[in-house]
């Protein structure tokens, strides 16, 4: 007997809504679209526990009249295109006729609607696909869609959803990429009775960016256009002196579409190179307008990615504009400023294309703000002026420890062996006196970190720092040579899990609250982790764009406070997306940002801080990986180095 079955219509439409509809923040995509292609300016949306008990979508558009609204929602109905060939064209958003049905086969729908013609609104209901008979309704122009129970048929679907917040987070998410590719329409999402975003509709592309990412981001951006055989490229890029801590802030619209494209990824980093630091990102806003034969939207079942047929003018409009915006705003008067300090520094005092290549030098100098002060310290580090100078000119001077050692409550193993300051000359370190025999089995780090005493016989000796990233120490009958970034990084997660863990975070006040910008979405999540951020030393509010941090750890610099921040926004969004624990998460999280708040290889720091590692790590004989699982440290005894040499 045959083993193949025709599936039955019911079935064959769940697997084909699957492909459509996968989470609330699809629903709401498709009806918004939905929404913007019946000419709507107005759009509300509402949804009750992150859209999965409630969705819904009301707009002033076209309406459907009252014989459509049982076509609408079934499969291959579309007023949007009619034959093959409109396929080649495309300049709506939907054209599948797809969306309403596959949503209708997985929740329950009620749709009320009115065109400007007709004296009544239209309503229908449909339950799980079963479409219920058309009645008349009181209403005013335009649409209104309500999703309920979604996926109460699917368990297997429902079972994948996240928790309410996640949902929720993913449906702003989609709101905000719609509202800046449509700034000509107000939308407003209100989420469990609280708003989330309202846009003005003013038709004005900054004035969307503003709504969305908030006011701060919208200053700092700047503007691009240009134009590549037929492709248009306009919009907004973030300064190089806001970069970015990961890839949230890029958007690409194609003719009013937002996608993903690797193109537009590429060119845009690629045009960034040698202005932010190869582990931040660019933000963007970019909008592409190209001749819709040339771009095939037709191949992703959430029309979220395109195939171009030539992608060379894409990426070449893109990567042109932004290269120009970028050396056009080197600004001038950083350079004059520069000019004053120290002109050895400046290649070109003419504003040209040269200037921007040299952008680290410039960024040294740029007016401060919290991210822009984590630049004046890296680059016045990576230039290395000499201490005295710098002092005179007010360029602040690292202080990654300084904090650590006004409160070295948190550090009880730096309490034996106070540090000094780190404005004090170094404090000399126990010389090599006494060379004893140490156990080459030993465990790693061990003698090394036995206390020096002439008793026991061992020893220590810093001996001196190589490529401005490793550590060399005299041990005993080794020579240790330490990764100190890793070192570090190590350092900060051990001390800030300790606080964590005993309930007793040791934090500084901040004079004036550090300002970092993120997405609405990122501080639902630091809200959401708050207890754990403020349990490793953080004091933060929170606005809608906006994180105010007015207390950091003590074992942190203030220089690193925004990095982290952005990083436990980063990781936390990545961890909740694999379903593990909140303590796993936060732990990831924690990882990340110690890394943000560590000393950097290649990067010069004044005396002293290697000193400070090499105490710290002696004091800490368990710290022996970085919390990636890199070594922090490793040795290679006297005899393997006699043995190089042939002395053996
Ligand atoms: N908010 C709305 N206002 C006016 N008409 C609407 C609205 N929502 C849906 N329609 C009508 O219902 C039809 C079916 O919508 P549906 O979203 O299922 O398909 P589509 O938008 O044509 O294509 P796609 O599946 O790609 O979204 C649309 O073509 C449109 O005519
Ligand atoms: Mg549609």
């Amino acid at each position: 007997m045959g083993k193949i079955n025709v599936l039955s219509f019911e079935v064959a439409n769940l697997i084909a809504a699957g492909e459509v509809v996968d989470r609330p923040a699809s629903v709401i995509k498709e009806l918004v679209e939905n929404s913007i292609d019946a000419g709507a300016d107005r759009v509300t949306v509402e949804i009750q526990r992150g859209g999965v008990l409630f969705m819904r979508v009301t707009d002033n558009g076209s309406g459907i009249e009252p014989e459509d609204l049982p076509i609408a929602v079934r499969r291959h109905a579309t007023s949007k295109i009619r034959e093959a060939d409109d396929l080649a064209a495309i300049m709506t958003l939907g054209f599948r006729g797809e969306a309403l049905a596959a949503i209708c086969s997985v929740s329950d729908v009620r749709i009320i609607s009115k065109t400007k013609n007709n004296e009544l609104g239209a309503y229908i209901e449909i339950h799980s696909g079963r479409v219920g008979a058309v009645s008349e309704r009181g209403a005013s122009d335009g649409t209104t869609i309500i999703v309920e129970n979604l996926f109460a048929n699917v368990p297997a679907r429902l079972k994948f959803l996240k928790r309410d917040l996640t949902e929720a987070m993913a449906v702003c998410t989609v709101l905000e990429k719609i509202a800046l590719s449509h700034p000509e329409v107000a939308f407003k999402l209100i989420s469990d009775g609280t708003v989330k975003l309202d846009t003005s509709g003013d038709g004005n592309r900054r004035s969307a960016i503003r709504c969305v990412y908030g006011k701060d981001f919208a200053k700092t951006m700047l503007e691009i256009e240009g134009e590549r055989e037929g492709v248009k490229v306009s919009g907004y890029i973030t300064a190089p002196s806001a970069p970015r801590a990961n890839r949230n802030y890029q958007n690409f619209f194609i003719n009013g579409r937002y996608i993903k494209t690797k193109t537009g990824m590429a060119a845009i980093e690629q045009a960034y190179t040698s202005y932010i630091p190869p582990e931040k990102f660019p933000g963007c806003v970019i909008y592409i307008e190209l001749a819709p034969n040339t771009v095939d939207v037709n191949v992703h079942p959430s029309k979220l990615e395109v195939k171009f047929s030539n992608e060379r003018p894409v990426f070449d409009a893109i990567y042109h504009s932004v290269r120009t915006a970028l050396a056009e705003n080197t600004e001038r008067p950083q350079i004059n400023e520069l000019e004053g300090r120290n002109p050895s520094f400046i290649s070109s005092t003419k504003p040209s294309a040269a200037n921007a290549f040299a952008p680290i030098v410039d960024r040294a100098l740029e007016p401060r703000s919290p991210f822009k002060q984590i630049e004046i310290e890296e680059a016045s580090v990576s230039l290395d002026p000499p201490k005295q100078e710098a002092a005179e000119n007010n360029v602040p001077q690292p202080q990654m420890f300084e904090p650590a050692f006004r409160s070295p409550r948190n550090f009880n193993y730096l309490q034996e062996n106070e540090p000094e300051p780190i404005k004090a000359p170094p404090q000399p370190l126990p010389k090599a006196e006494v060379t004893t025999e140490v156990q080459p089995q030993t465990h790693k780090n061990e003698d090394f970190a036995r206390e020096a005493t002439p008793s026991d016989g061992a020893f220590y000796r810093l001996v001196g720092e190589v490529f401005n990233s490793y550590i060399l120490v005299e041990s005993g009958n080794k020579m240790l040579m330490i990764d100190k970034h890793a070192a570090h990084e190590r350092l900060i997660f051990e001390s800030l899990k300790r606080s964590l863990k005993d309930h007793k975070p040791d934090s500084q006040l901040m004079a004036l609250p550090i300002e970092v910008m993120l997405m609405s979405s990122e501080i639902a999540l630091l809200e959401e982790y708050r207890e754990k951020i403020e349990g490793i030393g953080f004091a933060f509010t929170s606005a809608r764009n906006t994180v105010y941090i007015s207390a950091i750890p003590t074992a942190v610099s203030v220089n690193s406070a925004a990095s982290m921040f952005e990083s436990f926004a980063d990781s936390i969004k990545q961890g909740s997306g694999v379903d593990l624990t909140a303590d796993l998460i936060f732990e990831k999280a924690l990882y990340q940002a110690s890394c943000k708040a560590a000393i950097k290889a290649g990067r010069v720091y004044p005396e002293g801080y290697a000193e400070w590692l090499v105490r710290e790590i002696k004091a800490n004989p368990e710290v022996i990986c970085c919390p990636h699982g890199r070594p922090i440290a490793i040795e290679i005894t006297k005899n393997t180095i006699d043995h190089l040499f042939k002395r053996t």
